[in-house]
């Protein structure tokens, strides 16, 4: 799907919902997801340590940002109203914007990461436009996880483990049809 508004939109309205469960607000409500245990092993994947400054791309509303605990957290979306809860019920530092084209300097922060949202980038350009930007921003490792090889959706974009041949790539956290990547710079 090459269009961009057509997520862009669900994540909108999703942020506009009624209710203060940051799970939900990031989608997970229909899944089998255990929020509190993806972040841990985020956690141990990048081996994210108290004084590290960590940038969370695609980060909602905090669902996986309430868990880590680090020295500077910063989180960035594309979806206004998901920014707005997050920074409502976290009081993070979040800015508003789309994972291809970040505002930060290189090498600013020692982890990023993105988990849960390149199946909803418009097409593989974007997300090889995001994997560059990572890296740039990244000093120490990058983590990407959840990219679907099938999904039940045809609107998500689908990833193949082949591409990621310098990285570091391991099962999926909950979902078998899914892969994680990681990369030490
Ligand atoms: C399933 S939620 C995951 C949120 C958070 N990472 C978590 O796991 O709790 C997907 C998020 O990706 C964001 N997103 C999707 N495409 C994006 C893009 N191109 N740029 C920035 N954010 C994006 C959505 O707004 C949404 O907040």
């Amino acid at each position: 799907m090459e269009d961009m508004t057509y997520w862009k939109e669900v994540w909108e309205r999703k942020g506009n919902s009624n209710t203060s469960c940051l799970e939900e607000l990031d989608g997970y409500e229909d899944t089998t997801a255990n929020v509190k245990e993806i972040a841990a092993q985020i956690v141990k994947e990048l081996d994210i340590k108290e004084t590290d400054r960590v940038l969370e791309v695609a980060c909602g509303a905090g669902g996986l940002a309430q868990y880590i605990n680090c020295g500077e957290y910063v989180g960035v979306d594309y979806s206004t109203s998901l920014v707005k809860k997050h920074i409502q019920f976290l009081n993070n530092s979040v800015l508003h914007g789309e994972a291809n084209d970040l505002i930060f300097k290189d090498k600013t922060f020692d982890k990023v990461f993105c988990f849960g949202a390149f199946h909803y980038f418009p097409n593989q350009e974007y997300a090889m436009q995001a994997i560059n930007e990572l890296k740039r921003i990244a000093k120490e490792a990058v983590f990407i996880g959840d990219l679907p090889v099938t999904s039940h959706r045809e609107e998500h974009l689908l990833y193949n483990k082949k591409d990621f041949k310098d990285w570091n790539i391991t099962d999926g956290y909950y979902n078998p049809c899914r892969f994680n990547v990681s990369l030490k710079l």
